[in-house]
Formats: structure tokens, sequence, C-alpha cells
């Protein structure tokens, strides 16, 4: 199952810039979007899963997987915004992305929980790390991280005590 998954990743060079590899994940939602899910909620354990109160996703790709693991796990739902979407109280991180600089937002009017930080792919890491600086701020504890797609090459990512699982690692 795992390799049929994979092959619905096309990997388009030069988009959006020279030099950038973009992986679109399309085909894979559309044909594939329950075995992705359930691929994805397997690389945590019930032990790890039992003790998660709700998934973080970030926009945009990262909310699609986020809502279906949600509702696979019956787990709650949080969401890490783009700039201008999101009402105060939140909290706000810079990052760097492999194309760009962007800006990440979270509220912070949610009680603290414990999350699983879900995203489609980690590159530079630079996303995620504003995530993780987030939950954090937020007062929530990170008790993992899972992306469909890894790319070692672009990144050392790492956030303390906290596996990262990844499905395809190009
Ligand atoms: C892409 C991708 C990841 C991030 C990975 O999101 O969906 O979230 O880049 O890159 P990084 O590890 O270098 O930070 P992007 O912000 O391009 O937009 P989208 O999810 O809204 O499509
Ligand atoms: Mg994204």
């Amino acid at each position: 199952i795992t390799n049929s998954l994979a092959q619905a990743v096309r990997a388009i060079p030069d988009f959006p810039k020279p030099g950038v590899i973009f992986r679109d994940i399309s085909p894979l939602l559309n044909h594939h979007f329950r075995e992705t899910i359930d691929m994805l909620s397997a690389q945590f354990s019930p032990e790890e899963w039992a003790e998660i109160d709700a998934i973080v996703g970030i926009e945009s790709r990262g909310f699609i997987l986020a809502s279906g693991m949600s509702y696979a796990q019956n787990k709650g739902l949080m969401i890490v915004r783009k700039p201008g979407k999101l009402p105060p109280p939140r909290h706000s991180v810079r990052y760097t992305l492999e194309y760009g600089e962007d800006e990440l937002q979270m509220a912070t009017n949610l009680n603290p929980q414990r999350v699983l930080i879900i995203d489609d792919v980690l590159a530079t890491g630079g996303t995620l790390l504003g995530t993780c600086e987030l939950c954090t701020q937020c007062g929530h504890e990170i008790k993992g991280i899972g992306t469909l797609i890894n790319l070692p090459g672009l990144n050392q990512f790492a956030w303390p005590n906290t596996p990262v699982r990844s499905l395809f690692t190009y």
C-alpha cells in the first residue's frame, strides 16, 4: 500500500521557484485519502494515541490531513493559521519557509492540551519549528509530529523528546 501511495505523489521540478522540487499530494488526496489517513495514524501506537487530546493542523495543506485524522481517531482539532485570519487572543511566530518567510498564529483561548502536530511536508522545518513554538507558547504539550513527506536533505528538524514520523522520505 505504501508503494502505491508513494506513486500518487507527483514531483514537479522548479516550482514555485527554480531549484525547488514541489511535491504535489493532489492525486494522493483524490485516490487514496482514507488509506493515507489510516497509514499516517498508524505511525503512532495505541499507547501514544491514548496520550493525545487533539490534532494540530497547519494552514492550509495540513488542515486536510489533520481534519481526517481528527475524525478517524476521534480527537479534537486545533488550527494554526496564516496571518490576518485569526482574531485575538492569539500568539504569533515568524518563520522561514523553503520559498519565503511568513507568520503563523494560534489562538490562546483553549485550555492546555496534549497535541499531535500534523502537516503534509517537512522541508526546511521552518513551519514545524514555528508551530512547535506556538503550541508551547499556548501551553500545549507536544506528544508527536507527523508528516506525509520528509525531505531530510533540507532539514535537521528535531523537537526535544518528540518523535517525528513520516510516510515518505525523499
Ligand atoms: C508548505 C507545506 C508545509 C511547508 C513545509 O506549506 O505545506 O506546510 O511548506 O516547508 P518548510 O518545512 O520549509 O517550512 P506552504 O506554506 O507553502 O503553504 P500551504 O500549506 O498553504 O499550501
Ligand atoms: Mg503548508
